[in-house]
């Protein structure tokens, strides 16, 4: 039998302390408690890392400038781009991203360790079959840098296309750690996404700032559950958009899982919003994505494709069955009476700090100077 641990106690003498606690419709007195104990975990572990931790530094893609393979890669990035330019949407195999994500600077280690940085997601604020985290990031084409900001609620309205039960309302997911944003891997997911997105014109959305020379983006870390007695949707919302200018999803992993699970449909973007995939028009399917391998990752521009994703289906249908992904939102700083307005500070973040170089490919190849 496990030991109860000094926290597990401490949670079960006290009520969570009101920042913490969130009432969750449709949980049971277990979830919440469970999804406490997540919070607490993360709050000690933070303690622990900011006292004892040593850490490498960020990932630097200037001193990757001197390599033959750097070169490479960005070659075979500017024809991934180039796809992107002319289709709206492009997938790249991960087997392909490894090497490019290592010459943009990523460490060997660091792969397995981001394969699994998923275990420690919590309770989703208003999803039953889901666990998440998120975490907001500047991408500051002033500075040539990208860096963590401060913790923000999160919303998305259904006038920029998201409908579900939750649309227009404020959750407060809990926020990723250092685990996953020291992880160079996944810093180089992000120079990465800066150099296929920067420069790119796209449809406009209302009320966001297309003067700003920064971008906002918003990392979820998901993990969606199929149970026995719950189905797991990537995508309960149906056919929708992001509210953000390029969304970029990245696989790490799954368990369970069949393989005809969480199938990703881009829709035109006159399809109606919030439909089921066999309410849609099939005519007005653009393209189909599939993430099998780790690190498989799809980018589209949001505001010109629609987007629906099949359920997570378990192999064996008396098991769990799970799928972890990493899902990146960018997009510009809101304006006027858009529903982040008060959500959307550019503020670094105080406890988690993050800041490296980042590059752009915006006019034929330039790689900008952070130094
Ligand atoms: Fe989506």
């Amino acid at each position: 039998m496990e030991a109860i641990s000094p926290i597990k106690k401490l949670w079960g003498m006290v009520r969570p302390v009101s920042h913490l606690q969130h009432r969750i419709r449709g949980y049971s007195p277990y979830q919440q408690w469970n999804r406490g104990i997540g919070v607490a975990s993360s709050v000690l572990k933070q303690t622990g890392d900011l006292a004892v931790e040593p850490h490498l530094p960020p990932l630097n893609v200037q001193k990757q400038r001197g390599k033959a393979e750097f070169y490479e890669a960005i070659g075979r990035i500017c024809q991934l781009r180039q796809k992107y330019l002319e289709n709206r949407t492009v997938f790249v195999d991960g087997r392909e991203m490894v090497p490019l994500l290592k010459a943009l600077g990523a460490r060997d280690e660091d792969f397995a360790t981001l394969q699994a940085v998923n275990n420690v997601l919590i309770d989703d604020p208003t999803l039953p079959f889901r666990k998440s985290r998120n975490g907001r990031f500047c991408f500051d084409w002033n500075t040539k840098s990208l860096r963590r900001l401060e913790f923000q609620p999160f919303a998305l309205s259904l006038e920029e296309d998201f409908k579900r039960h939750d649309s227009n309302t404020i959750r407060r997911f809990d926020e990723v750690d250092n685990d996953l944003q020291r992880n160079t891997v996944f810093q180089a997911l992000l120079v990465f996404k800066g150099v296929m997105c920067h420069g790119i014109t796209v449809n406009e959305r209302p009320k966001l700032n297309y003067r700003s020379n920064q971008w906002v983006c918003t990392l979820f870390a998901l993990r969606t559950v199929t149970t026995p007695e719950m189905l797991g949707e990537p995508a309960l919302e149906g056919v929708h958009t992001d509210g953000v200018d390029h969304t970029m999803t990245t696989y790490l992993r799954s368990t369970n899982m069949s393989s005809n699970s969480a199938v990703t449909f881009l829709h035109d973007i006159k399809e109606k919003t919030g439909i089921r995939l066999n309410e849609t028009s099939p005519e007005l399917i653009q393209a189909r994505a599939q993430h099998r391998n780790f690190l498989d990752t799809l980018l589209i521009v949001d505001n010109e494709r629609k987007h629906s994703i099949s359920p997570v289906y378990a192999v064996d249908a008396s098991r769990e069955a799970t799928r972890d992904m990493l899902i990146f939102f960018t997009r510009k700083p809101v304006v006027g009476d858009h529903i982040s307005s008060d959500i959307d500070s550019l503020i670094p973040h105080r406890e988690k700090q993050l800041e490296f170089p980042i590059m752009s490919l915006s006019d034929g190849y330039e790689l900008e100077s952070a130094e």
